[in-house]
């Protein structure tokens, strides 16, 4: 332990540059041909004859002494000042990979002009590289080779907002140091690969804004550490695959946008999801009731799941979800009564079933209706009805109608006549500029002030 420990360091850089000696020749020539062919900011060999010894590098470039004791370029960071900027003939330079010792290498928005495309070295070597991110390049185009392969100590890959196309390789799947893989926001098609799964380090995962079709795989439940999975805006058809249930550390799981089926059969697996915080799954054509499976989830924090023709009634579990801040359930075919449990939720700040087919009495309090303020939206459910009590009198920030009271005249509209709301509404500016509101034979609307300033 006592000689690992002072190894372990100097590896590390922490014992100072200037006690090791010079970067290689080769290494430095190297370094410098990247340069001039990625960056016109400088004369870099006349700028820094020496870019790795202390006190005459650049921001964007870092150095460490490697085992052999000598400096060696470790990092590369371009594309945004105080970084060299990119100049506009810059290509992607294949060249980084012949820096033996490179571990981490950053482009933020650097290829922006001459169409450039990636290339990989053929050959599986010891490559040290652990992380290559490329994201915003709008010039970067082309495919991501199968290469991709022979960097096997990558640990993290952004390929995110580039104009990457074809497939994502199969090769990919044997990269399995793999922490944080990131392709989202370009336009890669087929299929995610059926061995992905095989990246059974990986903790982040998104590749979202793409075209990907096909099937989720199931293989995906072999990523034990996932934490964060976004697969929204692809073509995904199917349904959730059942291994999803072995994923106890996901967090966010991101769906929206795709056309996927529904859930696993059964959907009892779900509950394993203990970790999950977030559930965005919007605009699905899912076609069935909401698994009630979901309101067992004790960190939920999100549920959005809005525009996916989902029917029948919102299950009373959903009542459980403690920790709920925001519940999005509209633009489907949800019929049947309100959960009352949905107002005892604590911390939930934005409630939105509006466009549905629900029925019945609003089972919320004026607290909670007022709490909520213009966060709560229950709009576009004609059969909803809020209660004639009192309680009620304060509340206006919503536009759901008064319920029809059994004493009341089918031939007037009582409420108009009610002293509190009348008041509240002659005092609205929106009254007096002349726009009318409705009448109903048995019950009128009790109408938000920024919904009529809408109109
Ligand atoms: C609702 O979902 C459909 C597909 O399921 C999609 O075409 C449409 O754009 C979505 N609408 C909204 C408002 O997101
Ligand atoms: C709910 O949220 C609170 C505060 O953010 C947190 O302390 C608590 O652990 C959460 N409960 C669960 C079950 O995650
Ligand atoms: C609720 O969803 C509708 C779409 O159906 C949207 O127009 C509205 O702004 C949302 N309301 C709130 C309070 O978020």
């Amino acid at each position: 332990m006592l000689l690992v420990v002072p190894l372990f360091l100097a590896f590390l850089g922490f014992i100072t540059p200037g006690a090791s000696s010079s970067i290689d020749q080769s290494e430095r020539d190297t370094l410098f041909s990247v340069m001039y062919s990625m960056s016109s900011d400088k004369d870099w060999r006349a700028y820094s004859p020496d870019p790795c010894d202390e006190g005459s590098s650049w921001p964007g470039l870092e150095c460490k002494p490697g085992p052999d004791d000598h400096l060696h370029v470790t990092k590369l960071v371009f594309g945004t000042p105080p970084n060299p900027t990119c100049s506009r003939s810059s290509s992607f330079p294949a060249e980084i990979f012949q820096l033996p010792f490179l571990q981490s290498v950053h482009f933020l928005n650097c290829f922006k002009w001459k169409k450039t495309a990636l290339s990989f070295p053929p050959h599986s070597q010891n490559f040290a590289l652990q992380q290559l991110s490329l994201r915003a390049n709008p010039a970067l185009f082309g495919t991501i080779p199968p290469q991709v392969s022979s960097l096997r100590s990558l640990q993290v890959l952004t390929l995110s907002q580039n104009r990457l196309y074809g497939k994502i390789p199969e090769s990919i799947s044997s990269l399995t140091s793999m922490i944080h893989l990131d392709l989202s926001y370009n336009s890669l098609t087929g299929r995610i690969p059926a061995q992905m799964g095989s990246l059974s380090s990986l903790v982040h995962l998104d590749l979202s804004y793409n075209s990907l079709f096909g099937t989720i795989p199931p293989s995906i439940g072999q990523m034990g550490m996932l934490q964060k999975l976004d697969l929204s805006s692809n073509s995904l058809i199917g349904s959730i695959p059942q291994s999803i249930e072995s994923l106890k550390w996901l967090t966010f799981l991101a769906l929206s946008n795709n056309r996927l089926s529904g859930y696993p059969h059964p959907a009892s697996g779900l509950t394993n999801l203990q970790s999950l915080q977030y559930l965005i799954m919007e605009s699905n054509p899912i076609y069935a009731p909401l698994p009630p499976e979901l309101g067992t989830l004790p960190k939920l924090q999100e549920l959005r799941l809005a525009n996916s023709s989902y029917s029948g009634a919102i299950p009373e579990s959903f009542s459980g979800l403690k920790n709920l801040t925001t519940l999005s359930l509209e633009n489907n075919r949800l019929s049947g009564a309100i959960p009352p449990g949905l107002g005892r939720l604590g911390s939930i700040y934005h409630l939105n079933l509006s466009r549905n087919m629900l029925d019945g009495v609003v089972p919320f309090s004026s607290v909670f209706i007022m709490r909520l303020g213009r966060n709560l939206d229950l709009s576009g459910n004609p059969k909803l009805c809020l209660s004639e009590s009192d309680s009620f009198k304060g509340v206006e920030d919503i536009s759901v109608p008064i319920c029809a009271s059994a004493t009341s005249s089918s031939s007037s509209s009582p409420l108009m006549q009610r002293q509190p709301l009348q008041s509240s509404l002659s005092s609205s500016s929106s009254l007096e500029s002349g726009v009318p509101y409705w009448q109903f034979s048995s019950m009128t609307f009790i109408v938000l002030h920024h919904f009529l300033r809408l109109l």
